[in-house]
């Protein structure tokens, strides 16, 4: 059995099991989550910028540790370097799932808030 995890994407609440690595963009997508995506997942356009949620959720009824996403990669570091992404957020085509996660899409990377 492959382990798998608990995603939950706010505002939206829509919320599905997958396998540990699933990128987060790919979550999004199978759950038909709103998230934004120009470059097709290079690291290029952050785009599909999300904010992942820490601790306790109890109106969720999970609790998100530290490294429920995988490390932050060379690819965002890159774009960090160069453009600079904002306190806490991550690129969802590079973060992968890695435990129960709560993630929340700000408002620039859902396509129809623009
Ligand atoms: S989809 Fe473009 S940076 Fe992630």
């Amino acid at each position: 059995m492959t382990a798998d995890a608990l995603v939950i994407f706010t505002p939206s609440g829509k919320r599905g099991r997958f396998p540990l690595g699933t990128p987060v963009l790919t979550a999004a997508r199978s759950l038909g989550v709103d998230l934004d995506s120009v470059c097709g997942g290079r690291g290029i356009c952050s785009k599909c910028q999300i904010t992942p949620g820490y601790g306790a959720f109890p109106k969720h009824g999970v609790t998100v540790a530290k490294d429920a996403l995988s490390e932050w990669n060379a690819v965002e570091d890159r774009y960090h370097r160069v453009r600079g992404l904002a306190e806490g957020r991550r690129l969802g085509c590079q973060a992968q799932v890695m435990g129960d996660v709560v993630i929340d899409v700000p408002p620039k990377a859902r396509s129809t808030s623009r």
